[in-house]
């Protein structure tokens, strides 16, 4: 049974055949009765919201739309074993949000859009299931374009992209981008100097103190960048191998015991590059940075986190703003990827977090609060030359 639902309660289960597409409203659903999904949606405002179903192989997917008024939404796939419908529903609403506001700020011409595959990665991952997956984004007809996220990876990419013509993020010898994180950690360190520039009047981060939290793909790069520059990094990692392999490629890193050690340092910038939520009321007050900036997704661990920043003369530059180099990576796949292209476009993130930082200073908000503003704002006017009746 292989199921496409556009806006639908959950999962459908019973006598659908091949191909069926259901609609909100549609048979088994009431005309004009509100579905769990539908209010989720429209609370979020979103464009679509599609669930996909093939029994044979296992696979259960959610792709969202958030906005299409730059472009087609490309936002990466999540694999993840998520303990419910709901949670799956939550987390790819909330991403393929944060994609369309990533993807406005960082100057593409795409919109918003994520995909959750619910399972395992380690035990559900097959060819098949990934191939009935690339089917369905097939079927949105170019609306989502695809990439890697937590669980997938490029050689994920490259069998979907066997049933796909909207793929991302595939493997070098497939026509990809490849690892997106080289130029993620790029992207993070040209914010950085953006920041620096800001709070200290120099963009050089020579003698500059940076504790970088998390040095897997993005954070190790991150490391060779600043020592390159002349920086001390001081590192922690919950991973004691990506520590060790840190250490073994860039001896000058100094190692902190953990999360708590780091934060506890006399740091000039703290770098998040682990998991979201990493700036708390906990972990701001205790803060003795005049700088974040850092590479993981969703630092804000609440609303309000960026005014206590504010609030403490912690200069933030918004997480969304200054990692977009990976997506900034795998978009230029769209047009035959080049690596020069990608690069010089990464770079631009240093002119964007400047221009924030001034966005924040004549609006009086919080550098996160421009940054929205920014990304909204290029979403209306861009989003509504569409309007714009080219003739026929
Ligand atoms: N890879 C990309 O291109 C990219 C792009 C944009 C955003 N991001 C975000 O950047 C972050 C890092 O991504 P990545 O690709 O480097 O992932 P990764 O899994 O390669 O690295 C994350 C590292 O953080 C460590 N870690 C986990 N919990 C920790 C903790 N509590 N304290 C210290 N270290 C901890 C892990 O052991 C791992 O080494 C994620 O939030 C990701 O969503 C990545």
């Amino acid at each position: 049974m292989t199921t496409v639902t556009n806006v639908f309660a959950s999962f459908p289960h019973g006598s659908n055949t091949p191909g069926d597409q259901q609609e909100a409203g549609a048979p088994g659903h009431p005309q004009g009765a509100v579905t769990p999904a539908l209010t989720a949606a429209s609370h979020a405002g979103h464009e679509q919201i599609v669930f996909c179903q093939d029994a044979q192989t296992g696979l259960r997917a959610i792709i969202a739309i958030y906005s299409t008024a730059l472009g087609p939404g490309l936002g990466g796939t999540r694999f993840y074993p998520y303990p419910s419908e709901d949670a799956a529903l939550a987390d790819v609403l909330n991403l393929s949000r944060a994609m369309a506001y990533k993807n406005s700020l960082a100057g593409l011409d795409l919109g918003g859009g994520k995909a959750v595959i619910i399972g395992d990665p380690v035990r559900d991952k097959s060819e098949a299931l990934l191939r009935a997956y690339g089917r369905f984004v097939q079927s949105l007809g170019g609306r989502y374009v695809t990439a890697c996220d937590m669980g997938t990876y490029s050689e994920d990419m490259d069998i979907v992209a066997r049933e796909c013509r909207y793929v991302t993020g595939r493997t070098v010898p497939n026509g990809g981008a490849g690892d997106s994180s080289v130029l993620t950690a790029l992207g993070v360190f040209q914010g950085m100097r953006a920041a620096a520039e800001h709070a200290w009047g120099d963009a050089s981060l020579e003698g500059r103190v940076v504790g970088v939290e998390g040095v897997g793909k993005v954070g190790h790069r991150l490391a060779g960048h600043l020592l390159e520059a002349g920086a001390r990094v001081v590192i922690c990692d919950v991973n004691s191998d990506t520590i060790r392999r840190t250490v073994a490629k860039h001896p000058e890193v100094e190692v902190a015991a953990g999360r708590d050690d780091l934060l506890a340092r006399p740091l000039d910038i703290y770098s998040p590059c682990a998991l979201g939520g990493a700036l708390n009321d906990d972990s701001v007050a205790r803060l003795s940075a005049r700088i974040v900036c850092g590479g993981a997704n969703n630092q804000l661990a609440h609303p309000g986190i960026e005014k206590i920043l504010a609030d403490r003369d912690i200069l933030y530059a918004p997480d969304y703003l200054v990692n977009a180099g990976g997506v900034i990576q795998v978009a230029d796949e769209l047009a035959g990827f080049n690596f020069e292209r990608a690069r010089a476009r990464a770079d631009q993130i240093f002119a964007t977090t400047r221009k924030i930082f001034a966005l924040a200073g004549e609006e009086g908000v919080p550098p996160a609060v421009a940054a929205d503003r920014l990304a909204e704002r290029r979403m209306a006017e861009v989003g509504r030359l569409r309007g714009i009746w080219l003739g026929s």
